[in-house]
């Protein structure tokens, strides 16, 4: 049942020229990147600007004015930071934003950056301008995120030289830089380095025609004939983001290359995401167990997270991040003081008879939000 949280893989500090590397070619070839992991895959099917970038267009329009802005005047661009579940962009922002700027990112994450030294050398190895990506914003330590304070606001680095009574404290002078942070849980950020950044955006789950428009961007980039109708069933099953969509799009691309002349239609995508236990409304076996798990053995709930995650053998944290925006976004669940509760649309999902005492899930019923 264990799904994977992020899919990029482990994020290394590794900097990567904007606009140098080969997946992010206008004319791309279809051979390496069918050849390439997910990881791979997901990076070449990445928008370069702002232009290619589909959805989220609130967020894209003020960007493009701090962007224009920074250009403009030669100011560095604000430290910004994104928050949302898995998927629905951050990375890709981070690397249209660079790239936009025309400076390097370096791309890096909270976890990665276990001890002060390791901060320091990643600053230290930044240009005049560039851009640094820290993932998972709000798993860095607390020495490590002290640290971060000056570089961010003065563009300094306090270090200690030598140990004991002879240390002496040097302070570097640091290029300036731009910090794009990204965020599962904008609750778990401390208020001084949330303060830092000039701008928060939460990245909300994308509509129904923007994932469509993304599916058939993505078939385009790698030669795939999908008619409307594929596109359209794709895009419903793939809870509204696009990291989603195009591991589906693949899956389903598999299926009608095997079973099919290698054209994806909706019947052939349908048959395929049932297939791959990817229902209509995008859940899949973990959603539907979590779901059942509230229903059937907690009665509908309320029940606290820790006991859903017993339940199910998995991370409380995989559940938070993953499952449940989702399930809540599109009304199948309810937070209570108490706990998790499931709602009437959540029964009905289930094929099972709601209790009398199951919320409607207000406006959502289910699907009602999003799509
Ligand atoms: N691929 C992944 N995310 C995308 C987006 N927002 N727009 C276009 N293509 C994408």
């Amino acid at each position: 049942m264990a799904r994977k949280k992020h899919d990029d893989g482990p994020a290394i500090p590794v900097p990567v020229a904007s606009g140098a590397s080969d997946l992010s070619s206008p004319t791309r070839e279809v051979a390496p990147v069918e050849r390439g992991s997910e990881r791979a895959w997901q990076a070449a099917l990445r928008p370069q600007n702002f232009d290619d970038y589909i959805g989220q267009r609130d967020l894209i329009e003020n960007l493009k004015i701090s962007v224009r802005a920074a250009k403009q005047n030669g100011w560095p661009l604000d430290h910004f930071l994104f928050a949302g579940p898995p998927g629905l962009g951050k990375t890709t922002l981070a690397h249209v934003i660079a790239n936009e700027l025309g400076v390097n990112l370096h791309v890096t994450s909270g976890p990665a950056i276990d001890h002060k030294g390791m901060l320091a050398s990643l600053l230290t190895s930044l240009g005049e301008g560039d851009a640094l990506f820290i993932d998972e914003i709000h798993r860095l330590t607390p020495i490590v995120e002290e640290n971060l304070y000056p570089a961010m606001e003065d563009f300094k680095f306090d270090l200690f030289i030598g140990d004991g009574p002879h240390a002496k404290a040097v302070t570097m002078q640091l290029p300036r830089f731009t910090l794009l942070g990204a965020t599962t849980r904008m609750g778990l950020l401390s208020a001084p380095l949330l303060d830092r950044f000039g701008f928060h955006w939460q990245l909300r789950y994308y509509e129904l025609a923007d994932m469509k428009s993304i599916v058939l961007r993505s078939a385009g980039l790698i030669k795939i004939t999908i008619d409307d109708a594929g596109a359209t069933e794709i895009a419903k099953r793939s809870r509204g983001t696009p990291r989603i969509a195009n591991r589906l799009l693949r899956r389903v691309r598999d299926f009608a290359a095997v079973e099919g002349n290698g054209n994806i239609n909706g019947k052939i995508a349908a048959s395929s995401l049932d297939r791959l236990a990817v229902d209509h409304a995008g859940l899949d076996s973990l959603d539907r167990g979590y779901l059942s798990v509230v229903c059937e053995r907690f009665d509908g709930g309320p029940v606290g997270i820790e006991a859903i995650a017993a339940s199910l053998s998995e991370e409380r944290g995989t559940l938070e991040d993953v499952v449940e925006p989702f399930l809540l976004q599109t009304g199948f669940i309810t937070r209570t003081p108490r706990g998790r509760v499931a709602t009437a649309a959540a029964y009905s999902h289930l094929g099972l008879n709601a209790p009398a005492k199951a919320p409607t899930g207000g406006t959502t019923g289910g699907q009602g939000r999003l799509f």
